[in-house]
């Protein structure tokens, strides 16, 4: 099959060739699934650059990726099940991501076909294309597990959701209204038509205005963004307001390239047993088989439209990775094999 390949860690334009290798052999529990759309995000130019150079600590691979076919997130036909799979069988149309824990590593979704576990797809709704299901995924997981289990978010509580406009923020804004939220959208003057169209109530532009400094008070800031701080958020929450951080490294530049925006992150999770407006650890991370359920109902409830900025072929990935760090996307940036 086709497939697009690193041997080690670097600028995407210099790593990844389009090869042809072997298909992947199907375990016991999992699915091949024949990729008809792929998509990108940040986590994919984390892995495929190796940095921060913790993540290649962290199951990555330490001097080049364990496995040489980048991509995370996928939507296709079943092809074939392994021994064990009860939950598809050939022939149906699936999307997900392509293995069960952290983002922080390849997935193989940049090629032909792809071995997924079973646990993290769901049958595609009938009324979305590939290419719509693929941008879902990684930015669902985490746009509904940091509004839910994060910010135990209400219906008619006050949201804002920091960087609105990307690719975790623009699910988030619809989801919060799906959770009946009034919600506010802070993100750059050309996404402001863009928020508002997926249901935000209030934009801001945040080159024009500071939202902490307006006398406004939210009980829910989810900072995809990650460009603000705790004191400077406290400013606008409700006494029982909760601030989410997600951590964004900006394509590097906003954190080391050792650790990346994981000491900010781990010293609000430190903190968050002291501090009433930081996220209740308590309350568990979903598994991706549930959050993937959840987000196919949204979709077929017709809640939750994804955007889509772009399409690349296989062959283009290189130019598809440099176009996201360019972060000049309105929506999703898609893969087709
Ligand atoms: N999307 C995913 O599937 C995914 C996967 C894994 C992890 N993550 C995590 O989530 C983070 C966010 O991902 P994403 O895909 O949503 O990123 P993104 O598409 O780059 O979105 C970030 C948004 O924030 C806006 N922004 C930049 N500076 C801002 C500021 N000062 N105030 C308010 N908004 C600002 C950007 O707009 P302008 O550039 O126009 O200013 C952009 O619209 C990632 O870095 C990663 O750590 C995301």
């Amino acid at each position: 099959m086709k497939a697009i390949v690193q041997d080690k860690y670097g600028s995407p334009d210099d790593v990844l060739q389009l090869r042809e290798i072997a298909k992947p052999v199907v375990g016991d529990d999992e699915v091949l699934v024949r990729v008809r759309a792929a998509s990108v995000h940040p986590d994919v130019w984390h892995v495929v650059t190796g940095r921060p150079y913790v993540l290649r600590l962290m199951g990555a691979g330490l001097l080049k990726p364990k496995n040489p076919v980048p991509g995370t997130d996928v939507a296709g036909e079943v092809e074939s099940v392994g021994k064990d799979v009860t939950r598809f069988r050939p022939g149906d149309e699936v999307f997900g991501e392509t293995h069960r824990g952290l983002q922080w590593r390849n997935g193989g979704a940049f090629a032909e076909y792809a071995s997924v576990p079973q646990d993290v797809l769901a049958l595609k709704p009938v009324g979305l294309t590939f290419e719509q299901a693929a941008a879902v995924p990684t930015s669902g997981f985490i746009a509904l597990h940091n509004l839910q289990s994060g910010g135990q978010i209400q219906p008619g509580q006050n949201v804002l959701i920091n960087g609105a406009g990307g690719g975790v923020g623009a699910i988030a804004v619809q989801l919060a209204k799906a959770y009946r939220a009034r919600v506010t959208g802070v993100d750059s003057t050309g996404k402001m038509e863009m928020v508002r169209s997926l249901g935000a109530d209030h934009v801001i532009d945040y080159t024009r205005e500071d939202f902490t400094q307006r006398g406004e008070r939210y009980d829910l800031i989810l900072d995809v963004a990650s460009n603000l701080s705790l004191s400077a958020c406290k400013r606008a929450l409700m006494p029982t307001g909760i601030y989410v951080l997600i951590g964004h490294d900006h394509f590097g530049d906003a954190a080391g390239r050792i650790f990346g925006s994981l000491p900010r992150v781990l010293k609000l999770v430190a903190l968050s047993p002291f501090v009433s407006q930081l996220p209740d650890l308590s309350f568990p991370i979903p598994s991706k088989k549930d959050v993937m359920a959840v987000l196919e109902e949204f979709l077929e409830a017709g809640n939750l439209t994804p955007v889509i900025d772009r399409t690349y072929s296989l062959d283009e990935v290189p130019e598809a990775m440099l176009y996201l760090q360019g972060g000049r996307a309105r929506g999703k940036i898609i893969i087709t094999p």
